[in-house]
């Protein structure tokens, strides 16, 4: 008898591979044109990766022997990857409810920030918090993320901002790595604000000359995995200059800058991620053309966030100019205290929206490029043999309808799979349908 199997998705009426020859990204065409089939059948092994894809008839027959620990008949339904989430903030204490009404009634995100509130207010409620009171807030919310979709989320720190209050947001984060069945990218964030009674320099100096040598202390004896190293860069937070030392010795410590630029002034951040070969940079509202021609040269991925141009009504990043010129564009929910939304599908809905995005690119955007953002497009982003099974099954015949349905995945989607493994599963979803 044939080797057991983890998973089979069977008779699916699309599966949208997104890509299909390893590419570690899509551009311009490569977005506007997905790869789906039809009719088709997919399975992941005991290993959690994807074995096989293709016809729905070529699949049975060729496993037509094989046992599965779990069926699931995906007819007139959809099949496509689980979406990558490449910017979020999940970890903190204090939400910023009364913040949202100060904004709605005019005030600006810089304003709220320098009079003592914004990243300020949560560094304090996160500061009070314990690790068990983050990590069950954390879980939920990841709980949240994955009912909407999401299987492989970027993770930032940086509302401790001191070196304890920072390692005690890596440690939740890494438990999480641990004990949930969710991707995690984790980013170091120190730099995300500057702390109280602290100048901007001296912030830089105590991140170069303590805290990113205990991170690589506590990287090196396997304690706390961190991928990513992030700046706020912008007028009145870390200037270019703070940026470039803090990115260069995260670098030099092994971890990939991805970094917060030229969201609400004009910074020149996008020539400085280029020069310094950064993976990624978010936001981008104030990018300038010479920083897109040099992202696209040093195929350093721009991190598009729709939820954050939206609620602070800024300029939107200039997506459409971006795809033309050949930069690998990925999304983010960006989720935060400042910007609450966890959903992928929503994202990819204000994008193409508000951002002139069409929906294969926005699809793209939030799987293989966003893949791409964390270094992870060998193994995430889409359906291709050989990559982890993280799959999203929609009640559906046409994918599209995860865009369209603004604030409808809840109904949507049905199964959200990690490794193989249902994480996921609709209420709707009894043993009728899978089995
Ligand atoms: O990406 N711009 C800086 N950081 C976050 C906001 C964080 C906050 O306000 O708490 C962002 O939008
Ligand atoms: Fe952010």
């Amino acid at each position: 008898m044939a080797a057991p199997q983890r998973l089979l998705l069977e008779n699916a009426q699309q599966l949208v591979l997104v890509c299909g020859r390893g590419e570690e990204y899509l551009l311009r065409d490569g977005c506007a044109r997905l790869a789906v089939l039809r009719d088709a059948s997919l399975v992941v092994g005991l290993d959690g990766r994807i074995k096989a894809v293709g016809q729905a008839d070529v699949i049975r027959q060729q496993f037509s022997g094989a046992t599965f620990e779990r069926r699931i008949d995906c007819s007139g339904k959809c099949v496509l990857p689980g979406l990558v989430d490449a910017h979020t903030h999940p970890v903190w204490a204090g939400d910023r409810v009364h913040e949202f009404a100060m904004k709605l009634a005019g005030a600006s995100y810089m304003e709220i920030h320098q009079a003592g509130g914004g990243i300020h207010f949560t560094v304090e409620h996160t500061g009070k918090a314990t690790e068990e009171e983050l990590f069950s807030t954390f879980q939920h919310r990841l709980d949240r993320m994955r009912r909407a979709g999401s299987t492989l989320v970027e993770c930032k720190s940086g509302y401790g901002l001191n070196l304890e209050a920072e390692l005690k947001m890596l440690r939740v984060i890494e438990r999480a790595q641990r004990s949930v069945d969710i991707g995690i990218s984790s980013t170091y964030c120190g730099a995300h604000s500057v702390p109280k009674g602290k100048t901007a320099a001296e912030a830089t100096d105590d991140i170069i000359k303590n805290h990113l040598p205990k991170l690589r202390e506590l990287k090196q004896s396997g304690e706390i995995r961190v991928n990513n190293i992030d700046v706020f860069c912008e007028k009145g937070v870390f200037d270019l200059e703070s940026t470039r030392r803090i990115l260069q010795a995260g670098k030099d410590i092994g971890l990939q800058i991805n970094f917060h630029g030229d969201e609400l002034h004009p910074t020149r951040s996008a020539e400085l991620g280029a020069e310094l070969g950064a993976r990624a940079i978010s936001h981008l509202e104030e990018v300038s053309d010479e920083g897109i021609a040099a992202m696209a040269r040093a195929k350093c991925a721009a991190v598009l966030l729709p939820t954050t141009a939206y609620m602070l009504r800024l300029k939107q990043p200039r997506a459409r100019k971006m795809l033309e010129e050949g930069v690998i564009v990925a999304l983010g929910s960006d989720f935060n205290p400042n910007a609450y939304c966890l959903s992928m599908p929503m994202v990819m809905h204000l994008a193409c929206v508000n951002m002139k995005m069409s929906m294969n690119e926005a699809l793209a955007a939030a799987t293989i490029n966003a893949a791409y953002a964390l270094g992870k497009s060998d193994t995430h982003g889409s359906i291709e043999t050989g990559k982890q099974g993280d799959l999203l099954v929609i009640n559906s015949s046409r994918w599209e309808h995860l865009i369209y349905q603004f604030g409808g995945h809840d109904s949507l989607i049905d199964y959200v799979i990690v490794k193989g493994k249902v994480v996921y599963q609709n209420e709707r979803c009894g043993t009728m349908s899978s089995y």
